[in-house]
């Protein structure tokens, strides 16, 4: 008899994203005059800079010729862009991480989601509230977690951000392994201090813990003294892995690149405290189950390291944070206090009603899509996150609904 995993059975009936996608299109139906300007998934709106579109080009022509073609490709990425990346990325910013230390892939999704097969399934976890679901529901699929009551999995340490702690949480009081940190935060739009992430890297070297860092928004990081990098914090190489996209950074959620830094200095332990490397693990499980990005795609994605190519994703997440802007003032001109949105493309916006309530209603009387604050944690309850990721003059109009549905 086939038997299915049955952690599944504890999860909520489906992905965040997807419930919310549902409840879009069923009012669609219901109501298919009304136009719906869509400020909930964090999907961008704008095409890809033209040096991506013209290295795309280049790339699918050179597949087309028997002399340039290329049939599987180095799992873990081509060179040319592992290279482009340690470079624009770290080592221009004085931080020392090497081409072979980047892994490629499509999606940091995936890659938060997969990298878990790599432990042990008696870890303790830390996963902040509110959380990007996915960290949370990986891990209850693997069966490290026990039943969800009251919107929490037994066996997980929540972390609480919240408006006390500036969204920002503070160290477990118990020792925990392994720790999911994101700045700048989804959902919150929070960033983490160098002093806060240096608090982390201490804790993870005192507890022999490992930090999954996720850092695909560092791209929207515009205050000088905010670390774009875990990285950045002395000794962290050894305690932490770092996820990066180019979904936000230049246009790719429909493309699909990013990747995940796995310097060769970090450790795990084995059953007999022993450490072990976490980059041949990495690279193994790679070459064994995924066959890499493609070839146009990683072109693509290395024309954003040119200099054209930078000043281009620039101008993107500049965009999206001129509406960040535009939804932080309306929203606050409406008396609502609101977080994120300055190095984030997300505003977290309290308010005094069920955060589902308020989803319906700015739905219902402003055709305005938002993400329910509990949808990421309990500690989102009564919170909406709007993103920015739309055209400007859509979220003037949105602005304008919500203000009317509003008063
Ligand atoms: C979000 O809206 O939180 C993100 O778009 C989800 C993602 O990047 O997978």
């Amino acid at each position: 008899m086939i038997r299915a995993n049955e952690h599944y059975k504890k999860l909520k009936a489906s992905y965040l994203f997807s419930d919310i996608a549902k409840r879009v299109s069923a009012f669609s139906k219901q109501n298919p005059h009304r136009e719906i300007i869509r400020l909930g998934i964090g999907d961008v709106t704008k095409a890809l800079p033209s040096v991506c579109i013209d290295a795309f080009h280049r790339a699918v022509d050179e597949m087309a010729e028997d002399a340039t073609f290329r049939g599987y490709g180095p799992e873990q990425g081509y060179d040319f862009l592992r290279q482009k990346i340690a470079l624009v990325d770290f080592q221009a910013r004085g931080v020392q991480i090497e081409a072979d230390e980047i892994f490629i892939s499509d999606g940091a999704k995936c890659d938060t989601g997969n990298i878990q097969e790599l432990f042990a399934h008696d870890i303790t976890i830390a996963i902040p509230d509110p959380v990007y679901p996915v960290y949370v529901d990986t891990n209850v699929m693997a069966g490290r977690t026990g039943e969800n009551i009251d919107g929490r999995y037994g066996g997980l340490v929540y972390l609480e951000s919240t408006e006390a702690n500036g969204f920002v949480p503070a160290l477990p009081d118990k020792p925990v392994d392994l720790i999911y940190l994101c700045f700048p935060n989804n959902p919150t739009g929070a960033t983490a201090s160098r002093e806060q992430l240096k608090q982390w890297v201490d804790y993870a070297f005192k507890h022999k813990a490992l930090i999954l860092f996720d850092a695909a928004y560092e791209c929207f990081i515009r205050e000088a003294d905010i670390p774009h990098s875990i990285f950045e914090i002395d000794g962290a190489d050894e305690v932490a892995i770092e996820f990066r996209s180019l979904s936000k950074s230049a246009g790719f959620t429909g493309t699909r690149c990013a990747f995940t830094v796995i310097p060769k200095k970090c450790r795990v332990f084995d059953s007999q405290a022993m450490p072990v490397s976490l980059h041949p693990l990495w690279l193994r499980r790679q070459t064994t189950k995924f066959n890499g990005v493609s070839y146009p795609v990683q072109r693509a994605a290395e024309a954003v390291y040119s200099p054209e190519g930078q000043r281009q994703s620039r101008e993107l997440t500049d965009y999206y944070l001129r509406n960040a802007g535009l939804i932080i003032d309306k929203m606050t001109a409406l008396g609502f206090s609101c977080t994120g949105g300055v190095n984030a493309p997300y505003i977290w916006i309290k308010s005094t009603m069920d955060s589902w309530k308020i989803f319906d209603l700015l739905l219902e009387k402003a055709g305005v899509v938002c993400t329910p604050g509990s949808g990421f944690g309990t500690c989102g309850e009564s919170y909406i996150r709007i993103s920015a990721f739309n055209s400007y003059e859509n979220v003037v109009k949105a602005m304008e609904r919500i203000g009317m549905a509003l008063s």
